[in-house]
């Protein structure tokens, strides 16, 4: 039987259908605690040495809520540009004197002849295809100020999730690899360094099975309404003597410097 997950996430038509569907939601299933939101934007704030002078930009910035959090913690002289493909994620950004917001595909908005001081792509770099992954690269290089920095955020290929095994193997084999990603931050000429950030989440085992038949991740919109039922079952009975599931979500930072 062919594989439909092949290319699923590099599929705009998908991916805009799997992120209007779930833009209303997405904050509150997303964002775990406070606790976790403030720790991943004082993270990206302290990685990208972010001031209030820069000009700074968020690319595939979904619903803008790391960006909101990045800009309570440091106060932009400039308004923080937010871009993303998808018009019904970032309407929930309103505010027109803090935020740009522009709606537009990320290899597309990078072509522009614009200059940022710093860059954040968070979780939105497995949306595109392996060349466009590159040529983005190379674009945000390119639009970067002299001792700029671009931050890139993903998940590594294997993750801690308490997903039904399908789901964890597919994602495995979909996810970039970061280590070619940052062999080619080094290619197109920067200074690069990659970390691995971890967070304890502990969420109650109610809330994540709703996140899961809500297909939380766009991973799980490449599974049908039987396979998410059944995989709902699998983790229920994995996990059938805990309440909280606890486990590490652990982020790849590739922190790229464009020396003078
Ligand atoms: C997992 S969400 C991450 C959103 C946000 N960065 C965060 O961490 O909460 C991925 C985002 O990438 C956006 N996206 C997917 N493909 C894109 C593309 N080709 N160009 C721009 N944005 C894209 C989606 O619309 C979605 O908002």
């Amino acid at each position: 039987m062919a594989d439909l997950s092949v290319n699923f996430y590099q599929n705009k038509e998908r991916v805009q259908n799997h992120y209007q569907n779930l833009s209303q939601n997405y904050d509150d299933l997303w964002t775990h605690s406070a606790d976790f939101m403030q720790f991943l934007s004082k993270n990206v704030s302290v990685y990208l040495d972010l001031k209030s002078t820069d000009i700074f930009l968020d690319l595939g910035c979904g619903t803008g809520l790391f960006a909101k959090e990045i800009s309570n913690l440091i106060k932009f002289e400039n308004p923080l540009v937010c871009a993303d493909i998808s018009a019904d994620m970032l309407t929930q950004l309103s505010d027109s004197r803090k935020y740009e917001c522009v709606v537009m595909d990320a290899i597309a908005f990078s072509a522009l002849p614009r200059s940022f001081d710093k860059i954040l792509v968070k979780e939105m770099i497995h949306h595109l295809e392996q060349e466009q992954q590159k040529c983005l690269i190379k674009n945000l290089f390119d639009r970067l100020n002299i001792n700029g920095q671009f931050l890139l955020i993903l998940l590594p290929q294997k993750i801690e999730y308490p997903l039904f095994e399908a789901a964890l193997l597919r994602h495995q084999k979909l996810q970039p690899d970061y280590k070619l990603l940052a062999a080619e931050f080094e290619r197109v000429g920067f200074q690069t360094e990659v970390n691995f950030v971890p967070y304890p989440l502990s969420i109650s085992k109610t809330k994540y099975l709703r996140m899961v038949e809500n297909r939380y991740m766009s991973l799980l919109s490449s599974f049908s309404d039987r396979e998410i039922e059944a995989g709902i079952k699998e983790i229920e009975h994995k996990y059938c003597d805990r309440e909280i599931l606890d486990f590490n979500d652990t982020f790849v930072f590739i922190l790229g410097k464009k020396c003078g």
